[in-house]
């Protein structure tokens, strides 16, 4: 049997050549890392959690016409995805001050934002991902006015759209990233969300409780990262309620 072509491993997935061109296959691992992988991690269950999830929210995103790489789940830990060119900044929105803003700023975690804010950090993990503006994007050719345009405008779909399924159970959407790629149609080039939208790449909180439901768990040691995602899939409909994941996380560093 011929054994199939990677193109890309990254630190929680690996992407194969696909079926047919401009098609790939992301396929989800259980590895975890946190601050530019000085931790590390494996975590049994969570690559199919986070192919599920990502499968959740790509697929309802495509549905209201907002255009992402998602085209079909293969089984529990990969997915057919369009082939998009990466543009090589990642897209924060916040809602809420978290993490490295409350940081940057001196802001109290949890206090409300007067509205979304859209940030740009350039992907580069020996600069451990540094904060740019659009003048840098543009400068250094990363992406052009009209892709920033585009790009802010998606980012603000993604959240509209995240924000409200995320209300639904009862979880407030913090923050996120996404990543965005450019994919060719004839003469035209399109933006679309790639990558995964996952608790990986959330942050997402219980709004009765407080408990965090996302990577935070793993990064601040705050307890059990699977059952925290199983908790997220169960809310949302999209594992069987009995399935859990507890397997106990092997450190790696
Ligand atoms: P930050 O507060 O650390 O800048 O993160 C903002 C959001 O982006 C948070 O939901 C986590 C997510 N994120 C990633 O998914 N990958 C990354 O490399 C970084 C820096 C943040």
């Amino acid at each position: 049997m011929a054994r199939r072509t990677k193109v890309y491993e990254g630190k929680a997935k690996i992407l194969y050549e696909g079926p047919e061109p401009g098609t790939l296959v992301q396929y989800f691992k259980d590895d975890a890392t946190a601050h530019n992988a000085a931790k590390h991690a494996v975590i049994d269950g969570k690559g199919v959690l986070n192919n599920r999830l990502s499968e959740f929210f790509m697929s309802g995103l495509n549905a209201i016409g907002v255009p992402t790489h998602f085209i079909r789940r293969i089984n529990m830990r990969e997915q057919l995805i369009r082939a998009a060119e990466l543009i090589p900044v990642e897209v924060v929105v916040r809602n809420v001050a978290a993490g490295s803003m409350c940081k940057r700023l001196g802001l109290e975690e949890g206090a409300a934002l007067p509205r979304p804010i859209v940030e740009f950090y350039y992907k580069d993990d020996a600069l451990g991902d540094p904060l740019v503006s659009e003048e840098h994007i543009i400068a250094f050719g990363w992406a052009t006015q009209q892709d920033l345009d585009d790009m802010v405008a998606l980012a603000l779909r993604v959240n509209d759209f995240m924000t409200g399924v995320m209300l639904g159970v009862g979880i407030k959407l913090v923050d996120f990233k996404i990543e965005i790629g450019r994919v060719w149609e004839g003469d035209f080039q399109r933006l679309i969300v790639a990558d995964e939208i996952s608790p990986d790449s959330c942050r997402l909180w219980d709004m009765r409780t407080g408990r965090k439901l996302d990577k935070d768990v793993f990064r601040r040691d705050l307890g059990d990262l699977a059952e925290a995602y199983t908790e997220v899939a169960r809310r949302l409909g999209v594992m069987p309620s009995n399935a859990t994941y507890l397997g106990k996380p092997t450190l790696i560093n």
